[in-house]
């Protein structure tokens, strides 16, 4: 507590120090005499731009310890190595979170359009800044990705897409609103697609908002992916029927399995004992 006192008076006897006023030497001589010199506060008088002062003051007067000042060097170089780090935590990208965005899928016969949000959810505020979007066509796969130093943090945004059909390569894109965007796909071929990407285990959803906007092509899309619903639906319960009927001619075969093997062992216990 009175070490941190008396750093305290020391601190606010340099923050009076004027950098360029008169007697600057006279002044750190006084503030020297006057305090117990240590590492502190010729750390300080450093950092606050005295460090020429200082060595001009030992190079004539040699009222610091050599000793001191190298402990100073020390715990400024700390604080440097440390600032270090923790722009290295910031930029270097194989430590920080990357982030999917979300995007939401309309489609012409002609266009794919892609909204994409900047976000952790559909519902969640959107990454504001977000700057260096990229956006790619290459070995069939759609990548888009961006970055955001809110809050001083970067974080990174990727998603790379197999997409179920080829299109064009040049795809035009554009900032939206904060932290989402659009992306205006051409297609190579014509026609309605079932579902955006290859993989399976890939939901994304459909941008109904464009329904009107895009007309007669989303209501087919509509009916397609209803047409879906039901085939799967179908298919499932066919499934479960050939399911139940394979068991139910299972289990007689079961049945007789075990009788059989009952009357075996019986016979051998009969041939034992008689
Ligand atoms: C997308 O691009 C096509 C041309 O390729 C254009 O006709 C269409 O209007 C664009 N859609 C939007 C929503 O910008």
């Amino acid at each position: 507590m009175i070490i941190f006192t008396l750093f305290t008076i020391i601190q606010s006897q340099i923050a009076q120090l004027s950098l360029y006023g008169e007697g600057i030497r006279e002044q750190l001589v006084q503030i020297i005499d006057e305090n117990q010199l240590d590492c502190q506060t010729i750390q300080l008088l450093i950092t606050r731009g005295f460090g020429q002062h200082i060595l001009d003051l030992i190079a004539d007067e040699q009222i610091i310890l050599e000793s001191h000042l190298q402990c100073a060097k020390q715990s400024i170089q700390n604080d440097l190595l440390q600032l270090q780090q923790l722009k290295n935590r910031f930029t270097n990208h194989d430590n920080h979170v990357i982030i999917k965005p979300i995007i939401l899928w309309a489609q012409s016969k002609a266009n794919i359009l892609i909204k994409v949000k900047f976000a952790h959810r559909i519902d969640a505020p959107a990454y504001i800044s977000v700057k260096n979007h990229q956006i790619q066509y290459l070995n069939h796969k759609l990548s888009i990705s961006a970055e955001s130093d809110q809050n001083n943090i970067l974080t990174q945004f990727f998603l790379e897409i197999p997409l179920l059909n080829d299109i064009d390569k040049t795809i035009d894109w554009q900032v939206e609103s904060v932290g989402t965007m659009v992306l205006n796909i051409t297609k190579l071929e014509s026609k309605l697609w079932l579902h955006l990407s290859k993989n399976k285990n890939d939901k994304f959803q459909i941008w109904w908002d464009l329904k009107e906007q895009i007309g007669q092509d989303m209501e087919d899309f509509s009916k397609l992916l209803e047409n879906q619903e039901d085939y799967l639906k179908n298919k499932k319960k066919q499934q479960k029927k050939i399911e139940s009927q394979q068991q139910q001619q299972q289990t007689p075969t079961i049945k007789q399995n075990l009788f059989f093997s009952l009357f075996l062992q019986l016979k051998q216990w009969v041939s034992k004992w008689f």
